[in-house]
This record gives structure tokens, C-alpha cells and sequence, in this order.
């Protein structure tokens, strides 16, 4: 079916993704008048933001001492000094004004006895810059991403966003002059393809932690926003950093928050020892997630692991009590009954690292907007194209995030883009035209799903894809082992395009759906296992054995090679790089220096 005979709708904005970026862009255009469609797989609710269980970082000072130059140097120092400085230092000092406009809004926070919010520690945050651990993550409970979901798609309702509950988009819509005018998607109920027409569009899909075997992330994560703007030319960004959670549930995935740890839950090896006082006698247990990760990797390796088989580590919370947890940790508790059959408040919990986030994605500046290298620029916007949250790379970030970190980068980015894009006036101005291929990668896409006779099925493909990325891209790198991921996933690239589907069915078709999902899988594997196999040094998460410490290069980083961004390009699986921005918007830089805790 041609351009010509497919439903059309026009809106101001179109944002992909009902998560917390993107509902707090959403309500930033909404409130301001503007005609704003939100896109989602699932119910807004039900996105993954939902999971976020620990809390939103910022330097409100409640309990302890803290200031916004404290939060800045830890995520500077957290990001291995990957992170642009400029973006972590406009991130930290929005941060408190995100939060109480949260509050304002209609956020149930935990409170203090003097009617504050409640804030507890978690991993790498401290106070006098890496002296003593600081309180600063802002809480409701462990369920902080659900509070603060509810709460921004109420204020959504109330400012009458859109919302296109069950729909898929499939590609970006970009015309000659590459400019983005919308995209299309797939309504699942009828499987109709629609185009959505906009001024601007924002991709806020979350991240793609569905590469992997073992992950803390939600079904719905496979990478889409990712897929669609690698297919349509736009390079995604430091795709080699993906943070494993240090706590797991051993043989589930699913995650247990760092306030277990903020609250004074433990780790231990099998002989019941705290081994991170061996690893990180300043932080302990609350230093940053790549390095805990890393330290019970290598307690298991060398044979303290615990359990029959050895293979996963102890989170002990029984000093906490029953009151503390129930109180403080309500999901944590359901949790060890339903996933490990475990009641916390009497006996430890077997956890274990597992992926959890993506550091990298579609490059952007601080107000949301997509940049990509154009001759001697390395940042030249993308008209019309914003991305913010997970699927985005600011990068505040860098090679590690801090835990809270995320959802503080959805508020403040989701509703910088936001102002944006209303500072931009949008209301008088047109719509261009759409081109004429429009629809045709898309329409294209399901033509050829369409009409396959045979073929394998999707999930037999994805399942392929996160088998190999949990053995070639793991807590523990190496060369070589990287080097095999790399064959070993383009072979299944090849595979990607003869997936067949059987049910041809319309209405609510999963298969369908599960199927373009992996089209999005793909790029997102690829990206992130090229990306890694180029990058010859250790920084943050990518952790690679051969490149280990030593005098010149402690910890294996080598800043005078690799302090520089990945960019990767779909079309021929080509890198570039781009310089970090070690220069803050108003304060000293933090110049890079080994990271200790
Ligand atoms: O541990 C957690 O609660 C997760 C928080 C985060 O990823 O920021």
C-alpha cells in the first residue's frame, strides 16, 4: 500500500515512549498548549520506569550535608570521566528543582519526622567529594519509578496529552534534507499502519537491556527507538557501557534495589565475609555499581561464591529487622518470597550481577536535541529530533552510571526537551511535506514478514542474539572473546532478515509484533558488541582482561587513546569518535584522575 492510502494523523510533537522522559516532556508541551501524541507499547504505567525501585538523586541536603558540586564530582568521577561535564553539571543543578516540582505535582514520597523528603544513600554518592557516603537519594519506599509514574500520567491526563495506548512505531520519517517529520506505527489491535505526522518527534523508548540473556529489564526494553534511528542513518553513541546491577536475583533477573544496600543490607562471600571492606574500605558495599560488580565477579571466580554450585554471592538484610524492611523495603520483601523463595528478614538472599542499563544511545545536547558528526562538527542538531531518557546519550553518564542517576536524567531531560521545543514556537509553524517513501522501509518490513513461507521464529532468533551477548559482552571482558561475539552476531544479522512468521492473523498478532521487535534487537546488539571489540582499554563497565592494570594505565584506563566518544553507524557497522567535553557550563573542570573508593 502506497504513502497515498495510509491513515494520517498531524500532531505538534510525537513522542515515542510513555516511560518517565517521556511523560515529563509530554507534560512540559501539553501544559503549554501544544498537540502532543504519546506512543506506547504497553499502558503509560506499565513502563519499565515503573521498575525503578531505589530513588531519584539530588542534593536536597535533608539528612546529611550535600550540595550540587558534591553530586557533580561523584557522577563525573562515577562516569570513569566518560560523561560530558557541561551535561552532569546542568543535570546535578536542575536536580533539586525536578524534585520538588515532583513533590508538587503529587509525588508520595517517603517523608522525615520534620515533614521532608526522605533520602538514603546509595552506591558512589558521597559527600566532600568521595569522603564519607552522603544521603541523597529522595524515596517512596522501594517503589520510587511506580510513585513517580502514577504521578506524571495523572498530571498528563489533567493537562490532556494524547495518549496511543498499544502502539508500535516502526521507523523514523526523514525527508532530503534529513529533517524528521514523525513516524510511522502500527496500531497492534488492528495492525493497521498509521503515519504520524509532526513537527517535532521525541523518542523516549528506554533502553535495549533485552540484548541480554539475564537482565533486570521488562519485555517491552527491546531497543526500538534505537533500531528505528540506526536504520534511519543516525549514529548511537558509547554503546560498549552497559552497567550490570551488583543484586540480581540469583536465576530470576530480577533487580533488588541499591537501597537494600543504602538501608545496610551487606554482601557476603560463602564464608559469610563483608569483601568489599577488602575492595572499597571507604564506600564498602555502596561503592559504584561497575565496581561491586566486578568485585563479586571475581569472589565467585576465586571460589567464594556461594551455594552448592558456588555461583552467585549473599545480600544479607536480617540485621535491619523486620520493622526497617516492611517499612523502607515493602517490594524487596514480596520479592524474596516470589522470586527466591526467601524471607529477608530472617535468611540472605542469593543475588548475582545482571544487566540492568545502557549507558549509551542516540547522541543529544542538554536540551534533548539529536546530534550527529557533519564534516568537521561533531554535533550538528537533527531538525526536528530530540531523544531523552535511557534510548538517549547526553551523555551525563559516561562509562558508569551512579544508581538514581536515571530517573533524575528522565526528569530533568524530559523536561528540558520540552521547553525546548515550546521555546521553539512550534504553534506557527507548518508541517513540511512528507516525502513521497514515507512508509516504504517500513511498509517494506512487513511486506517481506508477510510473505514468508518459511524461515525461523523471532524468538528463537532473540534468544540466539542475548545468549551471545551475555557470554561476549559480560562483567569481565576480553579481546579475543569480544572478537568472536563480533562474527558470531553478524551471522545472526544475516539470520535477522529470513525470519518467517506464520500467523498472518491482523488483530493483536504478538508474533508480528515480536518479530519487527527484533529488527530493533539487532541494531543494538551489534552496535554495542562492535563498539566494545574496537575499544582497546578498561573504563567503567567495559572491563576487557587484557587491558589490565599497570604503572602507565591504572585500572587499564588509557585517556591518552580512548578519552573520546563511540559512535557507531548502522550502514557498513562503521565507528567514529568524537571528544569527551571535559569543560562544565560554569565551574573548574574535574580533571580525570584514578578512580579509588
Ligand atoms: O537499585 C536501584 O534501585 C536502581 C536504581 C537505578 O538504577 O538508578
Amino acid at each position: 500500500m502506497a504513502l497515498a492510502h495510509l491513515p494520517k494523523r498531524k500532531f505538534d510533537v510525537v513522542i515515542v515512549g510513555a516511560g518517565g522522559s517521556g511523560m515529563r516532556a509530554s507534560l512540559q508541551l501539553a501544559r503549554a498548549g501544544l498537540n502532543v501524541a504519546v506512543l506506547s507499547k504497553v499502558f503509560p504505567t506499565r513502563s519499565h520506569t515503573v521498575a525503578a525501585q531505589g530513588g531519584i538523586g539530588a542534593s536536597l541536603g535533608n539528612m546529611s550535608e550535600d550540595n550540587w558540586h558534591f553530586h557533580f564530582y561523584d557522577t563525573v568521577k562515577g562516569s570513569d570521566w566518560l560523561g560530558d561535564q557541561d551535561a552532569i553539571e546542568f543535570m546535578c543543578r536542575e536536580a533539586p528543582k525536578v524534585v520538588y516540582e515532583l513533590e508538587h505535582f503529587g509525588m508520595p514520597f517517603d517523608r522525615n519526622p520534620d515533614g521532608t523528603i526522605y533520602q538514603r544513600p546509595f552506591g558512589g554518592h558521597t559527600a566532600n567529594y568521595g569522603e564519607k557516603p552522603v544521603q541523597r537519594a529522595c524515596a517512596a519506599a522501594d517503589r520510587t519509578g511506580h510513585a513517580m509514574l502514577h504521578t506524571l500520567y495523572q498530571q498528563n491526563v489533567k493537562a490532556r496529552t494524547n495518549f496511543f495506548v498499544e502502539w508500535m512505531a516502526l521507523d523514523l520519517i526523514r525527508d532530503a534534507d534529513g529533517d524528521v517529520l514523525g513516524v510511522t506505527a502500527l496500531e497492534m489491535e488492528t495492525g493497521e499502519v498509521h503515519v504520524l505526522q509532526a513537527k517535532c518527534t521525541l523518542f523516549a523508548t528506554g533502553g535495549a537491556g533485552r540484548i541480554y540473556a539475564a537482565s533486570t529489564n521488562a519485555f517491552i526494553n527491546t531497543g526500538d527507538g534505537l533500531g528505528m534511528a540506526a536504520r534511519a542513518g543516525v549514529p548511537l553513541q558509547d554503546m560498549e557501557f552497559w552497567q550490570f546491577h551488583p543484586t540480581g536475583v540469583h536465576n530470576a533477573g530480577v533487580l533488588l534495589t541499591e537501597g537494600c544496600r543504602g538501608e545496610g543490607a551487606i554482601l557476603r562471600n560463602a564464608n559469610g565475609e563483608r569483601f568489599m571492606e577488602r575492595y572499597a574500605p571507604t564506600l564498602k558495599d555502596l561503592a559504584p555499581r561497575d565496581f561491586v560488580s566486578r568485585c563479586m565477579d571475581q569472589e565467585i571466580k576465586e571460589g567464594r561464591g556461594c551455594g552448592p554450585n558456588k555461583d552467585y554471592i549473599n545480600l544479607d538484610m536480617t540485621h535491619l529487622g523486620g520493622e526497617t524492611i516492611l517499612k523502607r523495603l515493602p517490594s524487596v520483601y514480596e520479592i524474596g518470597h516470589n522470586f527466591a523463595n526467601v524471607d529477608i528478614t530472617k535468611e540472605p538472599i542469593p543475588v548475582v550481577p545482571t544487566i540492568h542499563y545502557q549507558m549509551g544511545g542516540i547522541p543529544t545536547n542538554i536540551h534533548g536535541q539529536v546530534v550527529v558528526p557533519k564534516g568537521d562538527k561533531p554535533n550538528e542538531v537533527v531538525n526536528g529530533f530530540y531523544a531523552v531518557g535511557e534510548c538517549s546519550c547526553v551523555s551525563v553518564h559516561g562509562a558508569n552510571r551512579l544508581g538514581t542517576n536515571s530517573l533524575l536524567d528522565l526528569l530533568v531531560f524530559g523536561r528540558a526537551a520540552g521547553n525546548h521545543i515550546v521555546a521553539s514556537a512550534l504553534a506557527s509553524r507548518n508541517h513540511k511535506d512528507l516525502p513521497a517513501d514515507a512508509a516504504d522501509r517500513s511498509l517494506e518490513r512487513l511486506a517481506r514478514l508477510e510473505a514468508s513461507t518459511s524461515g525461523e521464529y523471532a524468538q528463537d532468533v532473540a534468544n540466539d542474539i542475548r545468549k551471545t551477548m551475555q557470554q561476549h559482552a559480560g562483567v569481565f571482558r576480553t579481546q579475543a572473546v569480544m572478537d568472536e561475539g563480533v562474527t558470531k552476531i553478524a551471522a545472526i544479522a544475516e539470520r535477522v532478515k529470513a525470519i518467517g512468521l506464520k500467523d498472518k492473523s491482523k488483530v493483536f498478532n504478538t508474533a508480528r509484533i515480536e518479530a519487527l521487535e527484533v529488527d530493533n534487537l539487532i541494531e543494538a546488539a551489534q552496535a554495542t558488541i562492535v563498539s566494545a571489540a574496537a575499544r582497546h582499554e578498561s573504563r567503567g563497565a567495559h572491563t576487557v582482561n587484557d587491558y589490565g592494570d599497570t604503572p602507565q594505565h591504572p585500572n587499564g584506563r588509557n585517556d591518552e587513546e580512548w578519552l573520546k566518544h563511540t559512535l557507531w553507524f548502522s550502514e557498513g557497522s562503521r565507528l567514529q569518535y568524537k571528544p569527551v567535553n571535559l569543560k562544565p557550563l560554569s565551574v573548574d573542570s574535574v580533571p580525570p584522575k584514578v578512580r579509588s573508593f
